[in-house]
């Protein structure tokens, strides 16, 4: 067999160990040969690519980002660019893909196994957003990050009887701000998938802080968004692949909720901090498995799934129905959330 194999879309921890993984089945198991390309999408359609063998992959498991490099470029949005693809799996000979990726990558991945493209996904993302798989890898370690820094931010935030807004990633979910908040023991949490309303967040932060209760973390995901009519966010604008451009919210909400409470509040964006860094055990454990199945499936010729886990067992499920919608924060962890806000 031989395989090919790319990173697409934002970097995560964990991607090192599904790749290893990947190579490691396939050369040992399978005598096979898999072969990496570069930048994502973009070295595919360019034909920019590496050999990868067990001996090439020694010491990346506990690296973070992607020994292959990653982009959000997409076939489907240069000229010609599936044509590029399919030159590029012929004169590789390879019998399929491997697309690691999350929602957008993997949308393009079903896109190409519908244009005669064979295509395995693994569902990466620490957004935590992709159906179909109760968790993707790169979430745990950035739950972790978040959590331990909001563990610091309670004592300065203590100190100085402030309120501090934390504004971790999660564009149209809010699972790190849920898990992290919940974990950091947050006096609040806002989410995307339910719109806040500014005067009652400050009217529990006032309660709070005449209750004898000082200092306030509010977690907040970067795709919060207000009640209509409450509370007025910018236009961010697109950026070059049509995504929303974020990241910023805690700067806007900052100002309003010290105007309106008369509490000194302070801001930290964890930003990229949550994408960076050497993957925890379980998501070492997690991308080491979804690696391992998906060259199984690429094996099995089971072309156009996606591996995922579901109580605990990896399972394949049809890539279509992967991407079809994003996967919310079910509303019975958000509830045990709320029972400890401000
Ligand atoms: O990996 C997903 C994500 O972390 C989103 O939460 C965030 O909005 C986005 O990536 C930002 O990534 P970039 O700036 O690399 O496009």
């Amino acid at each position: 067999m031989r395989l090919g194999v790319l990173t697409s879309g934002g970097d995560c921890p964990g991607l090192n160990a599904v790749i290893r993984a990947v190579v490691r089945k396939v050369e040992r198991d399978l005598d096979g040969t898999v072969i990496g390309f570069r930048d994502g999408y973009l070295g595919l359609m360019e034909d920019r690519y590496e050999v990868l063998t067990v001996d090439r992959c020694r010491g990346i498991l506990p690296r973070g980002g992607t020994i292959l490099g990653t982009s959000r470029h997409q076939p489907y949005g240069v000229d010609g660019g599936v044509d590029m693809v399919r030159r590029t799996v012929a004169k590789r000979g390879l019998d399929g893909l491997v697309v690691i990726g999350g929602n957008g990558s993997l949308g393009a991945g079903r896109d190409l196994q519908d244009d005669g493209v064979p295509v395995v996904g693994v569902p990466k993302t620490i957004d935590n957003d992709l159906g179909c798989t109760e968790v993707t890898f790169g979430f745990d370690t950035a739950v972790t990050t978040a959590t331990e820094a909001i563990d610091r931010l309670h004592t300065t935030a203590e100190s100085h009887d402030r309120v501090m807004l934390v504004e971790v990633m999660g564009r149209h979910v809010g699972h790190i701000a849920t898990w992290s908040g919940i974990a950091g023991g947050a006096s609040m949490i806002l989410v995307p998938e339910e719109p806040f309303d500014l005067d009652e967040v400050c009217a529990a932060l006032v309660r709070r802080h005449e209750s004898g209760r000082f200092a306030s973390i509010v977690v907040v995901a970067e795709g919060a968004v207000p009640v209509e009519g409450t509370f007025t966010l910018p236009d961010p604008g697109i950026d070059e692949f049509g995504h929303q451009r974020l990241g910023g919210i805690a700067h806007l909400l900052a100002p309003e909720i010290a105007a309106r409470t008369g509490f000194d509040t302070k801001v930290v964006v964890l930003g990229y901090l949550q994408r960076g860094g050497t993957p925890t055990p379980a998501d070492r454990v997690l991308a080491t498995r979804f690696g391992v199945a998906a060259a199984e499936a690429a094996s099995d010729g089971d072309w156009g799934t996606m591996v995922a886990i579901r109580a605990g067992r990896i399972i394949r499920v049809p890539l279509t129905e992967a991407v079809a919608e994003p996967k919310v924060v079910a509303p019975d962890i958000h509830d045990v959330g709320k029972i400890f806000f401000a």
